[in-house]
């Protein structure tokens, strides 16, 4: 199976909805920066979670799209306001949205798609639509939690492997928790089949961020800034398991180079502290932590019933930490 091709098949039927919900243009510096944001490609993951995770239960696809809509604009407007508040200037290989229109308009941008997406929601028709609204909302208010952590660890020295799996499993495991327990939920699983779908969610979205910090240093296609997350001194799983670790010159240099100013840090810098990182074992350590994740993801899974649908998931948790962009 292609994982890539099932991806761009479930993205058609999101994308098609997605261009249905948003019919508006004017203002025209509101819905531009939007639609120039959810049009410059995008993996499409969280929506195709949610609507495999409805067949995978049985469901009608056409009963989960208001809310597979709603996941991958909510994720939209956390990515346009992400890139303000990590000073990122590249996305998906373009200039980002407050790059282009400048922050105020990309702040606005970010609310007008919050707000769509809560429309798309308000769609779901159905007996559990009020339940799956209530898990929606929660995880969005989980990202903005993760997003408070993540940006306070940058100042901080003493963020622990622990402190980082929480951050993470709020700013991008409930996401992807959501997808797919509201996509069980409304696709009319059993509760032992809900509660497997969301636990699968929950560990490769944490595993998916684990392997997307790794790959902000290891990847040229990531359509990103090189090195971002080490110019701006983020707290990473494989920081957190170094400077729990290593001493001496090598802890010197690393908090230096974190600590530096982003626009002052290096490429050069950059592939400095790789090096520590590798000669520390925390690369290597946090990549098999977040395969082991994926491997207790799939095993979530054995309660389903054989469908294609299953057989998807379980290669996409493969593909989470196999991923270059
Ligand atoms: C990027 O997510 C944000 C993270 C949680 C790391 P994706 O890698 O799913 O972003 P797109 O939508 O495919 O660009
Ligand atoms: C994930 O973190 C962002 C959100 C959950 C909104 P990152 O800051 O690592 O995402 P990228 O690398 O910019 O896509
Ligand atoms: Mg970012
Ligand atoms: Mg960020
Ligand atoms: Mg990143």
């Amino acid at each position: 199976m292609n994982i890539e091709r099932e991806l761009a098949r479930h993205g058609k039927l999101v994308d098609r909805e997605i261009n249905r919900v948003i019919s508006e243009n004017f203002p025209k510096n509101l819905y531009e920066p939007i639609k120039y944001h959810l049009g410059a490609g995008g993996k499409r993951i969280r929506p195709a979670l949610c609507l495999l995770s409805c067949e995978a239960v049985g469901g009608k696809v056409k009963n989960v799209l208001p809310i597979a809509t709603a996941i991958e604009m909510i994720h939209g407007f956390s990515l346009i306001h992400d890139d303000i508040e990590d000073r990122d200037e590249l996305r998906r290989g373009n200039p980002t949205v407050w790059k282009v229109w400048g922050e105020a308009l990309a702040i606005n941008a970010g609310d007008g798609l919050f707000t769509k997406a809560f429309e798309s929601a308000a769609n779901l028709k159905g007996k559990n639509s009020n339940e799956a609204l209530k898990i929606f909302a929660r995880a969005v208010l989980e990202v903005c939690e993760g997003q408070a952590l993540d940006i306070s660890f940058e100042k901080s020295d003493a963020v622990t492997e622990k402190d980082y799996l929480e951050m993470t499993s709020r700013k991008t495991g409930a996401l992807m928790e959501a997808a797919c327990k509201t996509g069980a939920l409304i696709g009319g699983g059993s509760k032992k089949e809900v509660n497997a779908l969301a636990n699968y969610g929950r560990k490769i979205g944490i595993a998916f961020q684990i392997w997307d910090d790794y790959i902000d240093f290891a990847s040229e296609k990531t359509g990103k800034t090189f090195g971002l997350d080490i110019k701006k001194g983020k707290k990473t799983f494989i920081v957190c398991h170094a400077l729990a670790r290593i001493k001496g010159e090598d802890r010197a240099r690393l908090f230096e180079i974190l600590k530096a100013p982003v626009y002052e840090t290096t490429d050069e810098m950059v592939r400095e502290a790789v090096e520590i990182l590798n000669n520390s074992g925390s690369i290597d350590y946090a990549n098999e932590y977040a395969q082991k994740l994926v491997n207790e993801a799939k095993a979530e899974l054995k309660v389903l019933k054989n469908t294609k649908a299953k057989q998807t998931l379980l290669e996409f948790a493969d593909f989470v930490v196999r991923r270059e962009y």
